[in-house]
């Protein structure tokens, strides 16, 4: 079942029933502020920082889960009915809901009781506001008579605090009203210097400032007492629970339209001029001011709009395919390249599934986020890159995690994720590849942001490889810390007290478990690095790296092999993990993915082996599963991931972030039909039919997909912020239609299913456009090109003369 459908022309996800199984979110925003909305208006904003600048409140496992957002309520002031255009909160019986999420914007409306209303919620480019741009039409025969209520509750900027602290925070709410527009200015007498604002384009009939006023006591957002009784108090917030909310009258003759729009916004003063006049505790308004009389007024509004569309546009146009598969194409050109840029954004930090008080930005996750988005905003790809590396520590391990906002490493989490240097590496040759631009290895960054301990990146990438040979364990493998990249197989941690993290709570100082995981990425890795120094002239360097690496291969090999899949680990008693001995967990999909994706075993007939295994024992209906059989009890050794029920998370459910490495794996030992049916397993477009199931929105990935051993197989959760959307896009991209970036220029090397009779594509790569065409002759994956008509040798296209645009590449499939 559906419940909207795609308009791949206006690169829209169209919901046309309110009760969607689960909240369907958009993200409003892309540079510093930022939104959630879900399909009924629910949700929150934020600047930079989803803990520490919380513009809007939001209650975390409320009932409904959305509830809490920018609600809007139409009043018919002859009948006393009132409802919201959004469905939520009132929840009438609306006819025509239609919710267009689109990109970098959301359109919510209906029709009620013959009043057509809709409102268009957006951020324009370079702003830290929000706008609610309401269309209201009389549908009826005879004029009506209404009046449009707005409403958002402030947050007290710190959102943990919000909703812990309320001993202070009943006590220090603070408002200013001016000219019909609310300043919420809670701890501006101190040491902030920023406050929010809300203000109307139309003459108001009054507003609310505190909640209680405006809901009314024992009552909620689904019917406020002011609405019901048509009129606001114009109550002011001192302490309690400061909210914004206007009321503005509408006479509308039939067919008449007429708009509002509401602006919700952050500013900062200069610490020096907080306040107008400066003796005073009153708001220096002087600088916001002009910004709210710009987007109150409608052809700025138009503008920006336009504007942000073109945004889009730009960044999409970088890659575009023409398959003969709709959910391809419509996940590649639109939603899964979006999906890219939410999680370069928020990392994992703020969704409907994490709360923005957690999560920083994760080290090893903002790494290979960059294999989704480098090639669409390269310039911030490389700030990325620098922010991350300044938070590795001397020893070349990392902070598991940064805070966007200070940009320093997170204390609480810390380090010893043995993985999570390598990750670097891999991001910055992903940049390296897709830009040319070799000076960033120069840039001079710190370790741990200490001043003065600044070195070249290029010797970041050098630590991040000496990590690993100075963690070595009993097998010659890797030691794997806190854990590798599945956080959950945690096996130092024999944690045994509730609430303890498993993440960060290690009993053991580990000289004994040790991942196979870590030693295949350490191979991948380092063969990049051997490359890069190559490329800088560096050749003993690079032969130095390339004989560890050779080590390591053999010792996977010898160490890591268990017949018919790769091992996973060994433990803390020097036990196998992931192996046919084991009870339970005998085989893991990570390093079955990753050690072929590594290019381990592609010579000796273990990679085919491994990805036969994967086919027999992990593949469902439903996408890859990460192990099996599920770990049926907690084991104290193996830590979080035996905490799970079966088929939940990482004990067995389908943790999509993983599927592409086997893609990619199929890819590398020729099999593009298996590779591509992986894709099309979890590809959430082509889940759409089966929505009821899977529950998550259609347009995006989501980390998870309940595995064989769930009494919910197929059922997602967690859907936006996960590694899943990077690794698909790449998989997809690079691996399956094989458009991939390589230091020397453009490879294009296809290996896709055999049924495809050839697929067109556009990539824009170092700022000229290939314009590729591809065709099957025979049912293999031999390539030939012709370069602008030319025969060509091998399968990377030179980069044009100088001056030359755009460059045709035919690709002949035999
Ligand atoms: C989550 C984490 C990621 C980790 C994965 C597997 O997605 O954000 O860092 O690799 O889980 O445990
Ligand atoms: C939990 C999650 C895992 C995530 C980790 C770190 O363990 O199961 O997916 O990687 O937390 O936040």
């Amino acid at each position: 079942m559906r419940y909207g459908y795609f308009d791949d022309k206006n690169r829209e996800y169209v919901i046309t029933q309110p009760d969607t199984p689960l909240p369907w979110i958009n993200y409003l925003g892309c540079q510093a502020y930022f939104g959630i909305i879900s399909n009924t208006a629910g949700g929150y904003s934020f600047y930079r920082d989803a803990r520490l600048r919380r513009v809007s409140r939001y209650r975390y496992n409320n009932v409904p889960y959305d509830l809490g957002g920018r609600y809007i309520y139409l009043r018919d002031d002859e009948s006393g009915e009132f409802w919201s255009p959004s469905w939520q909160p009132t929840r009438n019986d609306l006819e025509d809901y239609t919710c267009r999420h689109g990109l970098g914007y959301t359109i919510i409306g209906s029709r009620y009781s013959g009043i057509e209303a809709h409102s268009t919620y957006f951020v324009p480019l370079d702003e830290d506001l929000e706008i609610w741009r309401l269309t209201v039409t009389n549908r009826r025969s005879k004029p009506a008579s209404l009046s449009v209520y707005s409403s958002i509750e402030f947050c007290l900027w710190d959102a943990n605090d919000d909703a812990t602290n309320f001993q202070r925070n009943f006590s220090i709410g603070e408002v200013e009203i001016e000219d019909g527009t609310i300043y919420h200015k809670t701890e501006y007498r101190e040491r902030r210097n920023h406050f929010a604002y809300f203000a109307c384009s139309r003459k108001t009939e009054g507003f609310d400032t505190q909640r209680e006023a405006f809901v009314g006591p024992y009552r909620g957002w689904e019917k406020p007492l002011a609405v019901e009784r048509g009129k606001l108090s114009n109550s002011v917030a001192h302490g309690w629970a400061p909210i914004g909310a206007h009321r503005v009258k509408l006479q509308l003759g039939p067919d008449e339209t007429q708009e509002v729009i509401f602006l919700l916004g952050y500013h900062e003063n200069p610490p020096e001029q907080k306040f107008d006049p400066p003796a005073s505790q009153t708001l220096n308004k002087k600088t916001v001011k002009p910004v709210i009389a710009k987007y109150l007024n409608f052809a700025d509004v138009d503008a920006a709009f336009e504007k942000l569309r073109q945004y889009w546009d730009g960044l999409l146009a970088v890659c575009q395919v023409e398959t003969p598969d709709v959910h391809t194409n419509r996940m590649v050109n639109i939603w899964n390249a979006y999906q890219c840029m939410a999680t370069f954004n928020m990392s994992r930090s703020a969704s409907f599934y994490e709360s923005g008080i957690g999560r920083g930005l994760g080290f090893r996750d903002s790494n290979q986020d960059l294999l989704g988005f480098v090639q669409m905003v390269p310039a911030r790809a490389r700030e990325r890159i620098l922010d991350l590396a300044a938070t590795q520590l001397p020893s070349g391990g990392a902070y598991h995690q940064y805070q966007p906002l200070t940009k320093r490493g997170n204390n609480d989490v810390g380090s010893n994720f043995n993985d999570d240097p390598h990750w670097l590496i891999v991001g910055v040759a992903a940049y390296l590849k897709e830009t040319g631009d070799w000076s960033i290895l120069d840039e001079p960054v710190p370790y741990d942001n200490a001043p003065g301990s600044e070195q070249p990146l290029y010797e970041h990438l050098q630590r991040s490889f000496q990590y690993t040979l100075d963690r070595l364990g009993p097998h010659g493998l890797p030691l794997i810390g806190r854990a590798d990249w599945n956080d959950c197989l945690n096996l130092n941690c024999f944690s045994d007290t509730p609430g303890q993290s498993f993440q960060t709570t290690t009993n053991k100082d580990g000289k004994v478990a040790e991942s196979v995981f870590i030693a295949a990425l350490f191979v991948l890795a380092g063969r990049e690095l051997a490359e890069i120094a190559r490329r800088r002239g560096r050749t003993d360097e690079a032969q130095r790296y390339l004989a560890e690496v050779a080590r390591m291969e053999d010792t996977v090999r010898e160490q890591g092999w268990d017949g018919e899949w790769f091992l996973r680990a060994y433990d803390d008693f020097g036990r196998k993990v992931g192996s046919k001995e084991c009870a339970e967990g005998k085989i893991f999909i990570e390093t079955q993915g990753f050690c072929v994706l590594a290019g381990i075993g592609l010579d000796d007939g273990r990679a085919q082996a491994a990805m036969e295994s994967v086919a027999k024992h992990l593949a469902t209906g439903h996408g890859i599963i990460l192990q099996q059989p599920a770990y049926s009890r907690y084991y104290l050794e193996l830590g979080e991931i035996s905490s799970y029920p079966p088929g939940y998370k990482e004990n067995a459910g389908i943790f999509c972030h993983n599927n592409p490495w086997v893609m990619i794996a199929e890819t590398q030992v020729g099999n593009g039909d298996r590779a591509y049916d992986y894709y099309a397993r979890i590809n959430p477009s082509a889940r759409e039919p089966i929505s009821e199931l899977h529950r998550c929105e259609p347009y995006v990935y989501a980390q998870m997909i309940a595995g064989r051993d769930a009494p919910t197989h197929g059922e997602a959760k967690n859907s936006w912020l996960t590694g899943t959307a990077a690794w698909n896009y790449y998989a997809v991209t690079q691996w399956i239609l094989g458009i991939r970036p390589t230091f020397e220029g453009l490879e294009i090397r296809p290996v896709v299913p055999k049924g495809w009779r050839g697929f067109k594509a556009t990539r824009l790569f170092r700022g000229v456009t290939y314009n590729i065409a591809v065709t099957r002759e025979g049912e293999g994956n031999q390539v030939a090109l012709k370069v602008d008509g030319e025969p060509w040798e091998g399968t990377v296209v030179p980069a044009p003369v100088e001056g030359q645009r755009e460059v045709t590449v035919e690709v002949t499939l035999k």
